[in-house]
């Protein structure tokens, strides 16, 4: 998953790739390039480190070229250093690429055999020399074609060549890859956010076709080469999103931002008038559904995992969920009364991508809870539930997740009711309730301090652990992930229930336990777990919900309350102060919050 962008102007581009590069950090950030063609000659410029880095290291200003492509990467073949960053260039042609070549071992040899160099342990550089070689006796197009027919494995390619100074070709099979058109130039990019700042006007390109990007004219081929016609699409305009702000990190704001996300969803989603739920153009009869399965990858699963919860409690479907990079190689049963449901922040997840085109291939119900409505699995599912977030920045998500868990638990709600499952009374109090989460989630945000000096206790521990049973389960595994993720601790989420199956023996004195007990079925079960580690040594970090009566247990190290509301809800309350454990655990240890170490925000490679 790396970040592409290629211009070609009637002026220089250099400053406006650099531009693009910063915002497709989220992609990838171990190293970054630019190639640019000026006087018949390619110039290529590449660091080690983030954008910044390549700024420092060279005078970009001064590098000429009305035509040029850059790249921001996450390392798949090959350490991430300056030798091994894009663009990759033989003595014509120079190319970036996002995705991965699976076959590039048995082309490099072939290649070797027929004389070309190869200066890096890239999987990209054969199709550098792949495209040289076919250029020796094929037109461009022709090239092109026969190059992508060689290569197995997914890529979203941009190449400029010494020898045609005017275009820029982009190719595309599995990674998403758009183009984008401005005054007396059009763009290539990895998505419509590093174009945004440029052009509204889009145009995606689907698997297996390529472009060649002219400053004045852009034409598109279908894989053996046919021109193919393609919409332009109209991009909404939400550029303030990408300010941080006073804020120091996007994740900061983006914690604080979450009333503001589900009043939103609430919006775009309730009738507050009818105590309904706007989910109505449903493409199939809620009978002709018995069962669904979630898949997603990362947060976004746990997601899938807090939905089916909610969809055993609330309605009588048979729900499973599923890691997406487990789900496209397993022999699905694949069944036609069967609901898909594809969770994604970014839309473009690799893996959960390749989950929803092998439903779709097997003709599946097919729904995406997305966020960029622009993305690929928005446009491959059927069905399109939007999450209305805006974008989001930080690598690590928050804001998302919760925009996530709402509209699922709106479409629980929802199906629910359609069936006959939920009663109409009930239907109504708990879309009653969801109008004052916003508020709640807002108090919720005031526990700061005291998340501040707990997350002291956690930065100097070997490990921790985050326990929770039922619907404080998928939670648990959330907060961990957000602690390991950012403040680079280990921290393991898990079932209350299963500690004394094996997890215990990891108990020892001191060792920071976070514990989510709300006042909910599960909560005198959950407080018994809780002994059992506390007798054990661990200090134990209790959270619950306000409630008029007290937390009747001994030896508790500290306990934070969050605000009370019905137990479908609390999910959301209790994910806030987990966030901003793992943010102040981060901000106290000087890590990168946005850009944590090995990460990218958007994961399209497998
Ligand atoms: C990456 C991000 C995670 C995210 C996951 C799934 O690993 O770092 O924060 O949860 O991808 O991303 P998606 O865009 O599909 O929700």
């Amino acid at each position: 998953m790396c970040g592409i962008i290629g211009i070609s102007s009637n002026k220089p581009v250099s400053a406006n790739i650099i531009n693009s590069l910063k915002k497709l950090e989220y992609r990838g950030y171990d190293s970054a390039g630019i190639a640019t063609l000026s006087d018949g000659e390619i110039y290529e410029v590449k660091s080690e480190g983030r954008v910044d880095n390549l700024e420092n290291n060279f005078d970009l200003k001064n590098l000429r070229g009305n035509i040029g492509i850059g790249h921001v990467r996450w390392a798949t073949h090959g350490i991430p250093n300056s030798l091994n960053a894009h663009p990759h260039s033989s003595h014509n042609v120079s190319v970036v690429h996002n995705g991965i070549i699976e076959n590039s071992t048995i082309l490099k040899k072939y290649l070797i055999n027929k004389g070309h160099n190869f200066k890096s342990q890239t999987d990209t550089e054969v199709i550098v020399h792949l495209i040289t070689e076919h250029l020796k006796t094929s037109d461009l197009e022709e090239a092109i074609t026969k190059t992508l027919k060689q290569l197995h494995g997914s890529f979203a390619l941009g190449i400029v060549f010494k020898d045609m100074p005017n275009l820029i070709v982009g190719a595309r099979r599995g990674s998403p890859l758009a183009v984008g058109y401005g005054p007396n130039e059009n763009y290539l990019g990895s998505d419509s956010y590093a174009l945004k700042s440029m052009t509204n006007k889009i145009t995606y390109l689907d698997d297996g076709e390529f472009c060649v990007v002219k400053k004045d004219q852009v034409v598109f081929f279908n894989e053996n080469g046919k021109k193919v016609n393609k919409k332009i699409l109209e991009l909404s305009s939400d550029e303030a999103n990408y300010d941080k702000g006073d804020f120091k990190h996007f994740m900061a704001k983006e914690i604080e931002e979450q009333p503001i996300t589900i009043k939103t969803g609430i919006k775009e989603y309730v009738d507050n008038l009818n105590k309904d739920i706007n989910i109505f153009n449903f493409p199939w009869k809620t009978k002709e559904i018995k069962s669904i399965t979630l898949v997603g990858c990362g947060t976004a699963y746990h997601s899938c995992l807090m939905a089916k919860y909610w969809f055993e409690e609330l309605t009588t479907l048979d729900v499973n969920t599923d890691i997406a990079s487990e789900f496209r190689y397993r022999k699905n049963r694949f069944k036609k009364d069967n609901l898909y449901i594809f969770v994604s922040q970014s839309g473009e997840t690799a893996d959960t991508y390749a989950a929803l085109d092998l439903c779709n291939k097997n003709s599946m119900k097919t729904c995406a809870v997305v966020n960029v409505i622009e993305s690929s699995i928005a446009r491959d599912s059927k069905f399109v539930l939007p999450i209305h977030c805006g974008p989001e920045i930080g690598v690590a998500s928050t804001k998302a997740f919760l925009g996530q868990i709402l509209v699922l638990y709106l479409l629980v709600l929802k199906l629910g009711s359609l069936r006959n499952e939920i009663k109409i009374r009930d239907y109504q109090e708990k879309i009653k309730d969801l109008k004052d989460l916003p508020e709640l989630i807002e108090k919720t945000l005031l526990h700061d301090n005291d998340i501040q000096a707990i997350s002291l206790t956690f930065n100097e521990a070997k490990g921790s652990m985050f326990l929770g049973r039922g619907f404080s389960y998928p939670i648990a595994l959330e907060g961990a992930l957000k602690l390991k993720e950012l403040s680079y601790v280990h921290a393991e989420g898990y079932p209350a229930g299963e500690m004394k199956h094996g997890p215990l023996a990891l108990i020892e004195e001191g060792m920071p336990v976070v514990v989510l007990a709300p006042r909910d079925n599960y909560y005198k079960k959950t407080i018994s777990n809780m002994q059992e580690v506390i007798a054990r040594g661990a200090k134990v970090l209790l959270i619950t919900n306000k409630s008029k009566d007290e937390v009747v247990s001994e030896n508790i190290w500290e306990t934070i309350e969050v605000e009370h509301t019905n137990d479908d809800l609390l999910p959301f309350l209790l994910t806030i102060p987990l966030q901003k454990l793992a943010y102040y655990s981060a901000l106290k240890k000087g890590y990168d919050i946005d850009k944590p170490r090995n990460l990218a925000k958007s994961v399209t490679v497998e």
